[in-house]
C-alpha cells in the first residue's frame, strides 16, 4: 500500500512539471452545494474567522487519487457541513501555487484540517491560534463526516433538574435568552453543538436530560404547556421579553436554527451574514469578505460604543 501511494505521489509530482502539456480539466468543486473552492484572496479570512474547524482538500484536477477523492468529499460534505467547513484548493491554478506551496503542499490529493480552540486568547491573532494537522483517517465519506463530528467544540451545558427553577426565571435586564433542550439523550448531540457555535454568544444553549416519566411530569409542573412523549425531544426558548416559547416544528437543524433567529442573528450557520458572502464567493458574485468584514468591525465598534455608555 505505502509503495503504490509513494509511486502515485512521485507520478504526481513529475506530472506537475509536466503541466503545460497536459489539456486543462476544470476544477472539481466549483458546483459543489456544500463545498468552497478557496484561493489567495479569501482562504484566511474563510478559516480563520469561522468558529468550526476547516477540513481543506488541496488537488490537482488530473490527479487520479484527486479524482477518487472527488464522489467521498462531495458525499461527506452533504452531511459534514453541519459539524465543519469543507473547502478545497486547486493548486493546478497559477494563482494559487504561492498557496499551496505555503501550505507545504507536495503531493495531490493532501488533507489538512485547521481546528480552533475552544477560547481564543485576545492578544494573539486567530490565526496562531488555529491547529494545523494533516488528515489521515480514511478518505471515506462517513469517515470524514464522524472526524468532522469529533471537531465540535461544545458550548452546551447541562442543566440538573434542580437549577430548572431557577433558571426558567429570566430578568428583563438580562441580554441573552436561554436555548433549552430536553431529551433522552445524555449528552449533547452533535448537531445541537452546531447551532450552539452558529449563535456563539448571542444565545446560551442547555439541556436536560428526561430520563424517566416522573422527571418528564415534573417539568410539566413547572412549564404548564410542556408537551413531551419520548423519543420526541421539546426545545424552549427563556427570553427576557418573550417569555417561555416553544418550539412548534419538527426539530431539524434548519428548523431550530430558524426558529432561533427571532431571539439573535447567528454569526454563522445558513441564516447569517456569512452564509450569504460565502454563497456570494462561490457563484463569483463576490470576490472576497473584505466588505463582510469592515461592516462585522463597524458592529463591533457600536456594539463597544453601548456597553460604554452604560
Ligand atoms: C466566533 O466566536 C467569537 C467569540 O466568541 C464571536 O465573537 C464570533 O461572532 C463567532 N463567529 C464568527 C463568525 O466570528
Ligand atoms: C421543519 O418543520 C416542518 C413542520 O413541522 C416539517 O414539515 C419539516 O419537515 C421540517 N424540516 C426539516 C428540514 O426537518
Amino acid at each position: 500500500m505505502w509503495l503504490s501511494n509513494i509511486i502515485t505521489l512521485l507520478f504526481c509530482i513529475s506530472f506537475t512539471a509536466a503541466r503545460s502539456q497536459r489539456p486543462y480539466e476544470p476544477p472539481h468543486y466549483s458546483n459543489s452545494k456544500n463545498i468552497i473552492e478557496l484561493n489567495p484572496l479569501n482562504f484566511d479570512d474563510f478559516i480563520y474567522s469561522s468558529n468550526y474547524t476547516t477540513i481543506v482538500a488541496f488537488y490537482a484536477p488530473w490527479c487520479g487519487y484527486c479524482k477518487q477523492l472527488r464522489p467521498e468529499f462531495e458525499k461527506a460534505s452533504k452531511k459534514g457541513h453541519n459539524y465543519a467547513q469543507f473547502a478545497a484548493v486547486n493548486c493546478d491554478e497559477e494563482k494559487n501555487q504561492k498557496l499551496c506551496a505555503a501550505n507545504n503542499i507536495k503531493g495531490f490529493p493532501t488533507i489538512i484540517t485547521y481546528r480552533p480552540p475552544k477560547t481564543f486568547r485576545e492578544n494573539i491573532e486567530r490565526k496562531e491560534q488555529f491547529a494545523t494537522q494533516p488528515y489521515e483517517n480514511k478518505r471515506d465519506a462517513a469517515s470524514f463526516v464522524d472526524a468532522m463530528k469529533g471537531t465540535l467544540k461544545s458550548f452546551v451545558k447541562k442543566l440538573k433538574l434542580k437549577h430548572l427553577p431557577k433558571y426558567l426565571k429570566i430578568e428583563e435586564s438580562s441580554k441573552i435568552p436561554r436555548v433549552i433542550l430536553f431529551s433522552d439523550k445524555f449528552t449533547a448531540s452533535a448537531t445541537y453543538k452546531s447551532i450552539a457555535i452558529d449563535f456563539k454568544d448571542l444565545l446560551e444553549f442547555t439541556y436536560v436530560h428526561i430520563d424517566n416519566d416522573d422527571t418528564a411530569n415534573y417539568v410539566k409542573e413547572l412549564i404548564p404547556d410542556f408537551q413531551y412523549s419520548e423519543g420526541s425531544p421539546v426545545l424552549l426558548v427563556v427570553d427576557p421579553k418573550k417569555g417561555i416559547v416553544t418550539m412548534e416544528d419538527k426539530l431539524s437543524k434548519y428548523n431550530i436554527s430558524k426558529f432561533l433567529t427571532q431571539f439573535a442573528e447567528p454569526s454563522e450557520g445558513e441564516f447569517s451574514e456569512r452564509h450569504k458572502i460565502i454563497e456570494g464567493i462561490k457563484n463569483g458574485k463576490v470576490k472576497s469578505f473584505l466588505h463582510y468584514k469592515k461592516k462585522q468591525a463597524r458592529k463591533q465598534a457600536e456594539k463597544q460604543l453601548d456597553k460604554d455608555e452604560l
